[in-house]
């Protein structure tokens, strides 16, 4: 089978190198992909953007892809899997409808509230005025969410009555994120733990995949700003057996009923980033795809063929399958660019790339190559991913890889997994 893989990051690194383990598949093209996922097996590059849709198609077309796998949320929410199932092409994400659970947090919200799933209590604001009004009095901390996508930057927790003022001003009256602020969710803060909790769906039945957690601030202690993931790890050790149920049956089977109420079949990858403490599990966002860097370590620790799974849900045949997992932990530990997630300079030589062994695999980011040499081509640059026989070994693994690791400006955090310590 020829696969057409959409994105450049290092869940698609991750994606590719598991899907060109498959005997099924002949050839994996990734668009535009990076460093790493040139050098992989089985799999070729093409000079193709993520959302540049119709020459996607017309590439798919002629090259004859049997199934199209598309990693980030911006395709998916222009409309990508409409196109292509216009075209009688087969592929595995929602379409743009269903999209809107990570393209719109008014919608998402709204499925939430009217599944009856359990959210923080919100309110939707499409003109500052009344914004700053509730601002004003509102308990803080407080959470502004923008409505549209932007990049990982439109959720801002105000710990301030000045801050989520200026946030707000940021937001709505600057513009800082262009239209995606036009209008805002602002919601009650929540405490507790967070988990990402990702599940295949194809349109009418859904499997959970291995629990994982990720690290979102970019400091060790979990400080410093909101980044796309510093580092995540499977399984969560949060995640009992029971939970695992519990959520499947309070959170995500109501919310793909809704969905469905609403004459939406969700098919794809969906991702509940959920909050949970003593007394309850309630869900803070919906992403439309698999997490990143959530996929490294949950990917190096499937034993099913991948291949046989996305061709499965993507022809709605997932009924009754099932996963097996490695029992082992693996951790993903980012090593990013000097000023990430703000400014950031690329272009630099990495060096120790061919540290991996049987327990680690080094997923690229954002990377190039130019010539004999792989350059750093992005704010999160790789992620170094361990196996261990528990977290801790897992963590050796992967850090004794990292620390062999080396370009100008690299960090990463030194605590991947160590939240509770
Ligand atoms: P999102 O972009 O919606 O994933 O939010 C980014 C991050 O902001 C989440 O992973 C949480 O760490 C934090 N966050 C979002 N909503 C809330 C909330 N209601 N209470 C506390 N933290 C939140
Ligand atoms: N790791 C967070 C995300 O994929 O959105």
């Amino acid at each position: 089978m020829k696969i057409l893989v959409i994105g450049s990051g290092g869940r698609e690194h991750a994606i590719v190198w598991k899907l060109a383990q498959s005997d099924l598949c002949e050839k994996v093209f990734v668009a535009p992909g990076n460093a790493g996922t040139a050098d992989e097996p089985k799999t070729e590059n093409i000079g193709l953007n993520a959302e540049d849709l119709e020459s996607l198609l017309d590439f798919a077309k002629n090259k004859e892809v049997d199934l199209t796998i598309v990693g980030p949320e911006a395709p998916l929410v222009l409309g990508l899997i409409d196109l292509f199932e216009k075209n009688n092409l087969l592929c595995l994400g929602p379409n743009k409808l269903a999209a809107q659970m990570e393209g719109s947090k008014i919608f998402m919200k709204d499925v939430l509230k009217k599944g009856n799933i359990p959210t923080a209590n919100y309110e939707v604001f499409t003109d500052p005025d009344s914004a700053r009004e509730f601002l004003e009095t509102c308990d803080i901390p407080i959470v502004l969410k923008a409505d549209g996508l932007a990049a990982g930057k439109g959720v801002i927790v105000a710990f301030s009555r000045d801050e989520a003022l200026e946030a707000l001003k940021s937001l709505m009256i600057e513009q800082k994120l262009g239209t995606a602020g036009d209008n805002l969710v602002i919601e009650e803060f929540l405490r507790g733990e967070e988990a990402s909790f990702i599940v295949l769906c194809d349109g009418k039945n859904v499997i959970s995949l291995a629990s994982s957690q990720d690290h979102k601030q970019r400091d060790d202690g979990d400080k410093g700003p909101n980044t796309g993931g510093m580092g995540a790890y499977s399984p969560a050790p949060l995640i009992t057996e029971e939970l695992n149920e519990e959520i499947m049956k309070d959170i995500i089977h109501p919310t793909l009923a809704e969905l469905k109420r609403r004459d939406i079949d969700y098919k794809g990858f969906l991702y509940a980033g959920l909050m949970i403490n003593e007394q309850k599990i309630k869900v803070l966002e919906y992403n439309c795809r698999f997490g990143d860097p959530e996929t490294q370590p949950i990917l190096m620790r499937m034993k099913s063929d991948f291949l046989s799974l996305c061709l499965k849900a993507a022809k709605q045949e997932l009924k009754g399958v099932e996963i097996v997992w490695d029992d082992r932990f693996a951790l993903g530990v980012v090593m990013a660019s000097k000023g990430y997630p703000e400014k950031y300079e690329t272009g630099f030589s990495i060096s120790g790339l061919n540290e991996e062994n049987e327990t680690t695999k080094v997923f690229h980011c954002g990377t190039k190559k130019e010539g004999e040499k792989t350059l750093s081509n992005g704010g999160r640059v790789l992620c170094v991913t361990g196996l261990g026989s528990n977290l801790d070994n897992a963590f050796k693994n992967a850090y004794e890889t990292a620390s062999k690791i080396n370009w100008d400006g690299a960090f990463y955090r030194r605590d991947i997994g160590k939240r509770n310590q």
